[in-house]
């Protein structure tokens, strides 16, 4: 997909962005990754330690976890911060363990990801779903093997167990030398140097050694006698069974650089850093129905992937998060929401720099703004300076698990639909309202959702509420020539709803109900993901 050889070269602003998700299994090191990133950009003074446990803490966004529990503030889905010549924006992938939509939209707002993975327990469920999405989304993919301070499996299979399970061929961008106790550091394969990992202070930086080939006698200084020995067998097996690096072939997602180290130790972040800068892409073009659309044109474009609700719970504000698809953003400017109709002046964006959230005075196709807003822009809605654009590939799909929901006070009815209402909008949950009947469905794609969603309208509207069995387990969007519909409509009633959006789904239990529909009203369409729009 991403072949950059015929491309424009891009104006210099846009050609040093970089944007990028972390996917990583719970645990495997992703906050601890972050926050070394943010150090080395010149974001926080230093890494705090002070972390809370368990489950709690990852139903929330983990930039929030940061910021609540160490003290940064960073508040936000997006964080964006400069390293050498290039400005990085590293969006946040929700931190719970079910796959949600909401994974999949951050995913279509980046153009690379890096790949989290504990050395000691390989490629996990979640690191392979998401590593699945991107896969959809050919995105290139960058390997950060963590935790090699503590004991970890034997490189090759490491690298074997990635090929494997995800089939994507893996080149080392750097080897270990040693693990735990005896971890050393790594030798740097692109650029034939040595890293030596300090012990003594975990927010340096390693030492770097220059050295000339796997023979130079320097090496010796630095590597006892056995673990140089081991070294040298190890690259040379490596060089002669795994496929060197290959910018093109990274690009296009069907090979990944891997990098050993450990992030705690500040320990192979910066060569993952230039990683990202030096081999990463730039931003990308973007598909919309009507053409692609070129970072390089000068008119700004941009879409909404994510909404964010009550990030102030003293606001009943959301902000709307929006990738820039082309084009130079200058604050003030007067944007075209194309679903609307309606110019929109953006007058107050937020650009997530990571050292606090900051008016955003301009920003460059790649880059994510926060726009503040009342409920006007939804996820899928496109942002641009007159044309009437519509982005394609940022999906709803049909929820897999359906519940009736109730608050906990009958009183309170009218508050739960607001609430629920605005998760719709987020994004977070699917909501139908039957057409027979009182009370709502609450869709979801992976379970936990239900909890994650229990605890936030708990939370943040101080209503406690119940989910409970629905008849109902498959839904549909229902699309057609209005007469069909209409006749459709009156005779189901039953198994009628709306969705937030007022768009028609059929709700049912059977699949032979999906078939006998088909079958029954050939004209109609019944379909499991509608684009967001
Ligand atoms: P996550 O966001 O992917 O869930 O992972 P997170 O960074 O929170 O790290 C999970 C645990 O792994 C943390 O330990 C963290 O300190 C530890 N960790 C991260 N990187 C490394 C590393 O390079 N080496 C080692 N040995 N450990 C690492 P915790 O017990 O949950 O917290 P704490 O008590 O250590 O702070």
């Amino acid at each position: 997909m991403l072949d950059q050889s015929n491309r424009p070269a891009l104006p210099p602003e846009i050609g040093r962005r970089r944007t990028f998700a972390i996917i990583s299994h719970p645990d495997a090191g992703k906050t601890t990754l972050t926050e070394k990133f943010l150090l080395y950009g010149g974001a926080i003074q230093m890494a705090g330690q002070v972390r809370a446990k368990g489950e709690a803490r990852r139903t929330r966004s983990d930039f929030m976890k940061l910021e609540q529990d160490r003290g940064i503030s960073v508040s936000a889905s997006a964080m964006s911060f400069d390293f050498g010549n290039y400005r990085f924006n590293l969006v946040d992938t929700p931190g719970h363990s079910d796959f949600s939509e909401d994974t999949y939209r951050t995913l279509t707002a980046v153009d690379a990801a890096i790949m989290v993975i504990d050395g000691a327990k390989g490629v996990e469920s979640q690191t392979r779903k998401l590593f699945e999405v991107c896969r959809l989304r050919d995105l290139p993919i960058l390997t950060f093997c963590n935790k090699m301070d503590r004991e970890a499996r034997d490189t090759f299979e490491i690298i074997d167990e990635i090929q494997e399970n995800l089939a994507i061929d893996v080149t080392p961008a750097s080897w270990p030398i040693g693990m735990g106790r005896e971890f050393l550091g790594c030798y740097d394969m692109l650029n034939d140097r040595l890293e030596l990992m300090d012990r003594a202070d975990r927010n340096k930086v390693a030492e770097s050694i220059k050295i000339d080939g796997l023979d130079d006698p320097k090496l010796a200084e630095h590597v006892p006698a056995d673990q140089l020995e081991k070294l040298r067998e190890e690259v040379e097996m490596a060089r002669a069974l795994l496929p060197p690096f290959d910018r093109q072939s990274f690009l296009e997602g069907h090979l990944t650089p891997i990098w050993f180290g450990s992030a705690i130790n500040s320990f192979g972040v910066k060569e993952l850093m230039d990683g990202i800068g030096n081999y990463g892409p730039p931003p990308q073009p973007q598909n919309a129905g009507e053409r692609q659309i070129a970072p390089e044109e000068p008119k700004v474009t941009g879409f909404v992937f994510k909404v964010q609700a009550n990030m102030d719970p003293k606001h009943r504000d959301r902000v709307a998060f929006v990738r820039l698809a082309s084009g130079h953003f200058t604050r003030g400017m007067k944007l075209l929401h194309v679903r609307s109709k309606k110019p929109m002046a953006i007058s107050n964006p937020v650009l997530f720099l990571a050292s606090d959230r900051e008016l955003a005075e301009e920003a460059w196709a790649g880059d994510i703004i926060g726009i503040p807003n009342h409920g006007q822009l939804r996820i899928g809605d496109a942002l641009t300076e007159g044309e009437q654009l519509r982005f394609t590939g940022i999906p709803s799909f049909a929820p897999e698990l359906l519940q009736g929901v109730r608050a906990g006070d009958p009183m309170k009815a009218k508050h739960l639909e607001k609430a629920l209402m605005q998760f719709a909008e987020e994004g977070a949950a699917k909501v139908f309202k039957p057409s027979v009947g009182s009370g709502f469905i609450v869709g979801v794609v992976g379970a936990l959702q239900f909890d994650v969603l229990a605890s936030r309208i708990e939370q943040e509207y101080s209503l406690p509420v119940r989910f409970e069995p629905s008849q109902f387990t498959s839904a549909r969007w229902v699309t057609g020539p209005k007469a069909e519909l209409d006749k459709f409509i009156n005779v189901n009633k039953g198994h009628i709803a709306h969705d937030h959006d007022g768009d028609i789904v059929y709700l049912t239990r059977l699949q032979w109900d999906i078939d006998r529909v088909e079958r029954d009203y050939p004209e109609l369409k019944l379909s499991a993901t509608k684009e967001m729009m």
